[in-house]
């Protein structure tokens, strides 16, 4: 249920809080992420969160991890759940930089739809992306998100103001696309 084509989606071990830490301390990985993440971030603080996840029953953070090495690559899951309208707010990061570009992160997004409108039974995935983040746009039309709309100069990045995008895909459209 949770394997795609290259990689399966589990849940976190203590073992991936080094990685964890190394991956979201990195300047060029940051730099896509929302503002929020502490910097820099410690062990004890990836710790923490770790065992805020484990003790939460209503908790969806995925580890992503690679099918042919069982490498730890990066996180996805949903941040926001709103049961009320069925809508989830998703997020991800492949905090490897060598599995970008490879269609790692575009597998691991699509066994997470797959769970959330297969098993959830949810009516809308949406997630936020920052317009200068091009590989992730693509990556997200590939598995059928389309962009709903332009946040303007929502945020200061790099000496300027940056629009973000709000793209999302309805069950409807997740069903059409894969012929279930
Ligand atoms: C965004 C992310 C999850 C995408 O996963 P990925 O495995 O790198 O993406 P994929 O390889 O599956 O797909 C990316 C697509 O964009 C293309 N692409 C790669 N680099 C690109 C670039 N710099 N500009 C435009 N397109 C690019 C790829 O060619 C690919 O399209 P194709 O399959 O048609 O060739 C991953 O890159 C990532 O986590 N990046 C850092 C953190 C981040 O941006 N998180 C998302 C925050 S909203």
């Amino acid at each position: 249920m949770y394997t795609g084509e290259k990689v399966k989606l589990r849940a976190y071990k203590r073992e991936d809080m080094e990685l964890a830490q190394r991956y979201l301390n990195d300047s060029e990985t940051r730099r896509f992420l929302a503002p929020g993440i502490p910097y820099p971030y410690t062990l004890e603080e990836e710790n923490k969160w770790f065992e805020k996840i484990s003790a939460n029953n209503d908790n969806y953070s995925f580890a992503v991890e690679t099918l042919d090495e069982g490498r730890y690559i990066g996180g996805c899951g949903i941040n926001r759940l709103d049961w009320k309208n069925s809508v989830a707010t998703v997020g991800i990061f492949i905090g490897d930089k060598n599995y970008w570009g490879k269609g790692y992160g575009t597998d691991a997004m699509k066994v997470l739809l797959k769970f959330i409108f297969e098993q959830m039974n949810i009516n809308k995935v949406k997630l936020f992306v920052y317009s200068f983040n091009e590989r992730a746009v693509k990556s997200y039309e590939k598995n059928g998100f389309k962009r709903e709309g332009v946040l303007r100069q929502e945020m200061f990045r790099d000496g300027k103001y940056n629009d973000e995008y709000v793209m999302g895909i309805l069950k409807d459209e997740y069903f059409q696309q894969n012929c279930i």
